[in-house]
């Protein structure tokens, strides 16, 4: 495993796009919406910076089936609250080939939110398929699997505090151990 974004350049980035949303929205209220499960840490340290009056609401998503190639996308929106004339923000924490983001933004615009916007933690370079602009982008990086701080593999890894590559021995030790 190397380490790719460290735990002080992690809470660095994190700030800057807070400081961003907060500049955008002022005090208008955000209801800021997780996919799960990948986002939760960056969600709870993103909103915990932000001051306007918060909403919180999760949908979830999977395309992967434990392994490192995107799979049939799976949407769960039923936990989602009134979106009604609000201002979403739809916060994933990384855009791949931008699949998930763009199907969850289309849902998300069909339930009558005012605006709908998103951010990401990662942004990987060399994967989109789609024409899709994310709003807010903490870290632009490589075209490499990465886990850690929520991205996992095969459901591990999210509790790592940086965001590291995962490297073919890596996987090779997991298939060892499985
Ligand atoms: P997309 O739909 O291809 O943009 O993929 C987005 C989703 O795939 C993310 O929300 C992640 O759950 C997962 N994903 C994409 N790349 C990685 C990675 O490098 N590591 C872990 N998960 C990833
Ligand atoms: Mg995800």
């Amino acid at each position: 495993m190397k380490v790719l974004i460290s735990e002080d350049e992690l809470q660095q980035g994190i700030s800057k796009m807070a400081t961003e949303i907060n500049g955008q929205f002022g005090e208008q209220p955000l209801t800021v919406i997780c996919v799960m499960t990948g986002s939760i840490i960056l969600v709870a340290d993103l909103i915990r910076q932000l001051t306007m009056p918060v909403k919180l609401g999760s949908v979830h998503a999977s395309s992967y089936r434990g392994d490192t190639s995107r799979g049939e996308l799976e949407l769960d929106t039923s936990m989602l609250p009134d979106l009604n004339g609000t201002n979403a923000l739809i916060v994933d924490d990384i855009f791949d080939t931008g699949h998930t983001l763009n199907a969850v933004h289309n849902h998300i615009s069909r339930l009558g939110a005012a605006t709908v916007q998103s951010a990401v933690l990662l942004y990987k370079h060399g994967r989109q398929e789609l024409e899709f602009d994310v709003d807010f982008v903490g870290f632009e990086i490589p075209d490499e699997f990465v886990v850690g701080y929520g991205l996992d593999y095969q459901g591990i890894y999210r509790n790592l505090p940086y965001v590291g590559v995962l490297e073919s021995g890596d996987l090779a030790d997991e298939q060892e151990n499985n």
